[in-house]
């Protein structure tokens, strides 16, 4: 997601006539988004900016002016907190507010420029809470896209709160963007060269966006919409909460061939105490019927997951259910974080698991998805799957594409394939990756 928002504020800065620097010393502008779901990211920020408060330092040496941008959800959560804690900072935006950047920038320019100002710096914060403002203001067209795979956000913002989680004080709450929004942002995506859709969302499995002045349309109607556009190879979305999967959906995923095999359902946690304690609204059992469904109505469907060890109140016989739960669904790849109390949220004022107990889980937790997932990569040998080649690869003749199960995989094969699916025969599993031979 952070992403898809990092293309976009890019692409209104090189409309408003900006051009992109390969070093960030040659920057009258830099712009840092941000991400708050755990305090290592939000710690990140504090040291780019320890490095950029250096670099305009020494170009004020110079006598050039440099403005620097905080943008996304650590801007949201701290405000104004971070020019107390980094006084380099001019504008600090809102990942709902972004839509601004260049009148913030313009407000800072000339404020620079008008001597009796100069001295005393006037801050610029907008924390504004709107997406739907937002995509209104964005620009029509997608100018830097990824290709041959296209992120597009439908939804924004999460109603759920987990108790862990920062997202729904700092992205808002739940918002569908407008159908045809998204269908005409696809079809534009389709027409730069676009072959996978890819669509984002806190929870994209509880899109109801405006279809036309009466009715709304579901996820799943939504992707059958984008099936329908001409170009599109493959579509793939994330994330999906377990709560909103429907029977409607898990069908879809056999009626719509371009919809790939493969879905990230985070679970969290194996241990149904725990899963209430995070209001995650559904049970062990629950999230095990969900898969099996799946699984029923499209046997090679591939899963991956989000998983939080060291919850407060975490026992070991909890962290034994998440094991022995991944254990259970045997994820094709899944990712682990200790717990990382965010202030805003419930679980952050709660009897906290220390700090070693957390990096023992981690490490034990983390072995087992590994295994899972070589031994997942390893099922794949001999087989012929179908590949959409991405980018170059490191060495010369080298292509690196993605099976329909999300795997990466390395190749021989000219440059002018990428971009199309290509058979492919899979001669190793690595834990990583695949290697493999084109077919014919
Ligand atoms: N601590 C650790 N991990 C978290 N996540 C969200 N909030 C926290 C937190 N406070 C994880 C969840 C989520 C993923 C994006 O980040 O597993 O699915
Ligand atoms: Fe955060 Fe996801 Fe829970 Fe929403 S559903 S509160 S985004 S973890």
């Amino acid at each position: 997601m952070n992403s898809y928002d990092s293309d976009r504020i890019a692409e209104i800065l090189l409309l408003a006539g900006h051009i992109k620097t390969s070093l960030p010393e040659d920057a009258d502008i830099v712009v840092i988004n941000t991400c708050n779901v755990r305090e290592k990211a939000q710690e990140k920020l504090f040291s780019d900016l320890g490095r950029i408060a250096l670099i305009k330092a020494k170009a004020a040496e110079k006598g050039r002016s440099v403005i620097i941008l905080v943008v996304g959800c650590v801007a949201q959560a701290l405000g104004k907190e971070i020019f107390a804690r980094a006084d380099c900072v001019d504008i600090v935006l809102g990942p709902q507010a972004y839509q601004n950047i260049q009148k913030s920038i313009e407000e800072v320019i000339s404020q620079k420029q008008c001597p009796e100002v100069k001295m005393q710096k006037n801050f610029i914060v907008d924390t504004t809470m709107s997406a739907e403002d937002k995509f209104k203001l964005l620009p029509r067209n997608r100018t830097l896209v990824k290709l041959p795979s296209a992120f597009i956000s439908i939804q924004e913002g999460c109603d759920k709160f987990c108790t862990y989680c920062s997202v729904p004080y700092t992205r808002g709450r739940e918002y569908s963007r407008p159908t045809s929004e998204i269908i005409s942002e696809a079809n534009q995506l389709v027409s730069s060269g676009a072959r996978e859709i890819f669509l984002l969302g806190q929870n994209v499995s509880a899109y109801n966006g405006k279809y036309s002045s009466s009715a709304v349309c579901s996820f799943t109607e939504l992707l059958f919409l984008i099936s329908s556009i001409k170009g599109v190879e493959r579509i793939r979305y994330t994330t999906s909460h377990p709560c909103d999967i429907t029977t409607e959906l898990m069908k879809a995923h056999k009626e719509i061939s371009s919809l790939m095999p493969f879905i990230h359902l985070p679970a969290q946690s194996g241990s149904d105490i725990i899963l209430k304690k995070m209001n995650r609204g559904y049970s062990r059992s629950q999230y095990i019927k969900i898969i099996n469904e799946f699984r029923k109505i499209l046997p090679n469907i591939a899963f991956s997951s989000d998983f939080i060890v060291g919850f407060p109140g975490e026992t070991e016989t909890d962290f034994e259910a998440t094991c022995a739960l991944v254990d259970e669904v045997s994820y094709a790849q899944a990712y682990s974080f200790k717990y990382s109390p965010r202030p805003q949220t419930p679980s952050s004022k709660w009897d906290q698991i220390d700090e070693q107990t957390k990096i023992r889980r981690l490490a034990v937790l983390q072995e087992i998805i590994n295994k899972h997932q070589l031994h997942y990569n390893q099922s794949m040998e001999g087989k012929e799957l179908l590949v959409l080649i991405e980018k170059e690869g490191r060495y010369e003749n080298q292509v690196i594409g993605k099976t329909e199960y999300m795997q990466s995989v390395h190749l021989s094969a000219p440059k002018n394939f990428i971009g199309k699916v290509f058979p492919v025969k899979i001669s190793r599993g690595f834990q990583n990756s695949l290697s493999g031979k084109l077919v014919g």
